[in-house]
C-alpha cells in the first residue's frame, strides 16, 4: 500500500481520482517544460502554466501521498543535445511567484518575521528572458552557461561573447578573482520585431515573443547566428565570488561601475515602499527596451539570506510578483442596472465568466449610457475586458468582428428598477438617478457607507450583516445600528455571542471616531472625505457647523459654493436636524475630541483580554503601544487565533489583518488604543 498514514484521503474510487489527475497534471507540465525550455515555443501563456504549477503545489500540499510519485521539474531544464554540459557552483534557482499582493505580503511578513528589524528589501523588474550565468576569471569572461537543470547547464561562451554590450574583460583593481555575474538575456522589443519582419520577408516561421526568440537564440549551435539575433544582457545577481559584498544594492553598484549591464532597482523597507515600487515598475516597463512580465523582490542584507535558505526549488528571500495579463475577451450576458447610495443608475456588465490574474470575473463596470452608446456595445457582443493593478476590470471596447447578427443595442429604461420611481438626468449629468430618497437599495447602500472603512469603519457591519439586519427589521436609519441589542442579534440566523459581541463592541467604537468620519459618513451630496476634513479643521463641532451660514461655509478653503450650499440645503431639512439629534443623544461623538472613557471602561475594555499589533504607526512606536495594553491589563500575542479579542492595526498591516478579517475578530487604531488605556 502506497498511501501514508499522514493523509486525509477521501476513501474509495476517489483516491484513483486523485492519483489520476495528479498524473495528468504532472504529464501537462513536463510537456509544457519541454515546449517552453527546450525548444523555447510554448502553447500557453505564463499565467496559465503558473496556475498548473500552483495546482501542483496544492495537490502536494494537500495529499502528501503523492510526493512519492511527484516527478514534475521544480525548475525546469533547458538543457540541449550538443552542447558540453556546466555543473552549478550554486544551484541556480527557480523563484516563488504571485499574482496576488496579500501573498506578496505575507512573504514580506514572514521575512520580517524571521530576520528583525535590520532586513531590508531590494525591488528590481523581472525581465522575462532567458537565464545566464556568467563566469569571470581575474577579470576575463571564460564561460557562459544556460541555467538547465538548475544543478547542470549548456556551456554557451560562445554564444555569450556576441552579447552586444558586454565587456569580455574587466581591468580593475578590486574586481574579485572569480565572479559569477547572473542575469537575463533578452532581445530588445524593436529588435525582436525587425527580426520577424526579416523572416516574414524570407517566407520563414515568425516567432512568437522576444523571451522565446532570446531563449532560442542562447542555444544556436552557429555563433555566427547568434549574433545576428543581437542578444543583450541584463545582470541581477551574483553566484560564485570571490569577494564579500554585504548587501545586494552593493552588488547592483559594483557590477554598474565595472561596465556589466545591470538591473534598475529600488530598496523598499517595509510593505508600503515595496507595494509603491512594484507599482512603479509596473508603470514605468512600457517605456523599456525589453519585455518584463513582474517585479522581483529580494532581501538586500546577504547574510540575512544565508540565514533564510531556500526551499526545493527557490529561495525564501526572493519572490516574485507577476502582473496581471492585462486583457481578455468574453460575451457580455446582459446589461443591469445597479442603484447606488446617491440613486446614481449604474449599469453593470454580466459577462461570461472569464479568469483574469487568478480571480474569475463576472461583471463589470459600463459607467453610464453615453459611455455605452459612444462604444456601441451590445448585448451579445465579444467585449475586451481590462483589469489594470487591482482596479475594478473595465469594459473597453468590442471586437467588432465577432458580433452576433442578434446583437441588441441597449435601451436605457425610463423606471428605477427596484422602486419604479421615474428616472432624470440632472442638469450636467451623464448619469441618471432615482429621486425617491426611499427607494431600498438606496437605502442599503447609505447604510453600508455610513458604517465602511471610509467613514464610521464599524468592523463586521459589512453589506451582509446589513441585509440581515434589514430583512430582520432592526436596520433602516442609521440610529437603528446604535439602538441594536445583544437579544435581538442573537435572534439572527448565524449569529452567536461571539460575533454579537464584536460588533457590539464595534458599534461603541463607532461612537467615537473623529467628526469628519461622521460627517462623511451622513451622505450629504458633494461632501467626500476630503471635504469633511477641511470642514471639521475649521468647526470643530457639529453644532458649530449645523449653524453655520452659506458665506461663511463658502470662505472656507476648499468648500465652493455648491458643496457650500449642498451642507445648508441639508442642515437645514428637519428630518436631518432630527436624525443628528436622535445620534448624539444615542452617545455618539458630536465633537472633534476623542471622548475618554472613564477609567473602569478602560480597565473592563483590556484586561485579561489577548491583543494582536499588525503595521507601523504615527505618533508611538509598537512597543510603546504594547505597553499601553499591557499597562491597561492586556495581554500582547504574536499571532491571531479564535482567542485574540483585538487587533491593533497600522499602516501597511501584515497577514495578521486578514487573519483578523477572516475570524471575523475587532480591529483597532492607534488612536483607539489611545483613547481607550488613557494616559
Ligand atoms: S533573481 C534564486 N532577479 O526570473 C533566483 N531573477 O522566474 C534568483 N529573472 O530564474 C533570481 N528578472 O531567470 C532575479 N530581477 C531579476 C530577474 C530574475 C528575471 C528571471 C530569472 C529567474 C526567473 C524566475
Amino acid at each position: 500500500m502506497i498511501f501514508a498514514m499522514d493523509n486525509e484521503l477521501p476513501l474509495g474510487l476517489e483516491q484513483d481520482d486523485i492519483w489520476q489527475g495528479f498524473r495528468n497534471l504532472e504529464a501537462a507540465i513536463t510537456r509544457h517544460d519541454g515546449l517552453y525550455y527546450g525548444k523555447s515555443s510554448p502553447e500557453i501563456s505564463d499565467w496559465e502554466y503558473d496556475q498548473l504549477k500552483k495546482k501542483h503545489r496544492e495537490l502536494l500540499k494537500e495529499y502528501p501521498f503523492l510526493r512519492t510519485q511527484a516527478s514534475a521539474a521544480d525548475v525546469g531544464d533547458d538543457r540541449r543535445k550538443g552542447f558540453r554540459k556546466v555543473p552549478h557552483r550554486i544551484p541556480m534557482l527557480s523563484l516563488g511567484n504571485t499574482y496576488n499582493a496579500d501573498e506578496l505580503r505575507a512573504f514580506v511578513d514572514r521575512v520580517c518575521d524571521s530576520c528583525g528589524a535590520e532586513v531590508s528589501f531590494v525591488v528590481e523588474p523581472k525581465i522575462d528572458g532567458a537565464a545566464l550565468s556568467l563566469i569571470f576569471e581575474n577579470g576575463a569572461l571564460v564561460c557562459g552557461v544556460t541555467r538547465g537543470n538548475g544543478s547542470e547547464g549548456d556551456d554557451v561562451t560562445h554564444n555569450a561573447k556576441t552579447i552586444i554590450g558586454l565587456p569580455h574583460s574587466i581591468e580593475r583593481k578590486d574586481f574579485p578573482a572569480l565572479l559569477e555575474v547572473r542575469g537575463e538575456v533578452y532581445i530588445t522589443l524593436a529588435d525582436f520585431e525587425e527580426i520577424n519582419d526579416q523572416r516574414q520577408r524570407e517566407g520563414l516561421d515568425v516567432f512568437a515573443n522576444a523571451r522565446n526568440l532570446a531563449a532560442g537564440s542562447l542555444k544556436l549551435l552557429d555563433p555566427k547566428l547568434t549574433h545576428q539575433r543581437r542578444l543583450r544582457f541584463v545582470a541581477y545577481e551574483i553566484g560564485s565570488c570571490s569577494r564579500e559584498f554585504p548587501k545586494h544594492e552593493e552588488v547592483l553598484y559594483f557590477l554598474e561601475h565595472c561596465g556589466i549591464p545591470t538591473n534598475v532597482h529600488r530598496v523598499a523597507q517595509n510593505f508600503a515602499d515595496i507595494w509603491s515600487a512594484v507599482e512603479y515598475y509596473d508603470r514605468e516597463r512600457r517605456s523599456y527596451k525589453f519585455a518584463t512580465d513582474g517585479a522581483v523582490i529580494k532581501v538586500n542584507e546577504r547574510a540575512l539570506r544565508d540565514k533564510l535558505g531556500a526551499i526545493s526549488s527557490a529561495p525564501r528571500w526572493a519572490m516574485a510578483y507577476k502582473y496581471c495579463p492585462e486583457r481578455v475577451v468574453t460575451r457580455l450576458l446582459s446589461i443591469e442596472l445597479s442603484v447606488g447610495r446617491t440613486g446614481i443608475v449604474a449599469p453593470v456588465a454580466h459577462l461570461e465568466p472569464i479568469p483574469i490574474c487568478g480571480t474569475i470575473v463576472r461583471h463589470a463596470t459600463l459607467h453610464n449610457a453615453n459611455e455605452i452608446a459612444r462604444k456601441d456595445i451590445r448585448v451579445g457582443d465579444f467585449v475586451v475586458l481590462e483589469k489594470a493593478g487591482e482596479v475594478i476590470p473595465a469594459i473597453v471596447g468590442i471586437v467588432p468582428g465577432r458580433r452576433p447578427i442578434d446583437a441588441r443595442p441597449f435601451i436605457y429604461p425610463e423606471f428605477c428598477p427596484a422602486c419604479n420611481d421615474s428616472l432624470k438626468r440632472l442638469d450636467g449629468e451623464v448619469a441618471y438617478r432615482c429621486l425617491n430618497p426611499n427607494c431600498p437599495p438606496q437605502i442599503a447602500r447609505r447604510l453600508e457607507h455610513f458604517a465602511s472603512k471610509q467613514a464610521l469603519d464599524i468592523d463586521t457591519l459589512g453589506p451582509q450583516r446589513i441585509e440581515q439586519l434589514r430583512d430582520a427589521r432592526l436596520l433602516e436609519r442609521f440610529s437603528d445600528i446604535f439602538r441594536l441589542t445583544k437579544a435581538a442579534l442573537l435572534q439572527l440566523p448565524n449569529t452567536k455571542e461571539k460575533s454579537a459581541n464584536a460588533l457590539l463592541e464595534a458599534i461603541e467604537l463607532g461612537k467615537h471616531r473623529q467628526l469628519w468620519r461622521l460627517l462623511h459618513g451622513l451622505g450629504i451630496p458633494h461632501v467626500g472625505a476630503q471635504t469633511a476634513k477641511l470642514l471639521t479643521r475649521r468647526w470643530s463641532s457639529m453644532e458649530a457647523l449645523m449653524a453655520a451660514k452659506l458665506d461663511e461655509l463658502q470662505s472656507c478653503e476648499g468648500v465652493g459654493n455648491i458643496v457650500a450650499s449642498s451642507i445648508c440645503s441639508f442642515f437645514g431639512d428637519p428630518a436631518n436636524r432630527q436624525l443628528i439629534g436622535e445620534l448624539a443623544a444615542l452617545g455618539l461623538s458630536m465633537e472633534d475630541s476623542i471622548k475618554e472613557s472613564n477609567s473602569a471602561d478602560k480597565a473592563s475594555f483590556f484586561a485579561g483580554k489577548n491583543f494582536v499589533i499588525t503595521g507601523t504607526f504615527r505618533a508611538y512606536t509598537r512597543e510603546e503601544l504594547k505597553q499601553r495594553i499591557e499597562r491597561a491589563g492586556g495581554n500582547v500575542k504574536g499571532s491571531v487565533s479564535a482567542k485574540t479579542h483585538a487587533v491593533l492595526v497600522g499602516e501597511s498591516p501584515g497577514s495578521k489583518l486578514a487573519d483578523a478579517e477572516r475570524l471575523g475578530i475587532l480591529t483597532l487604531d492607534e488612536e483607539q488604543v489611545v483613547a481607550l488605556s488613557g494616559h
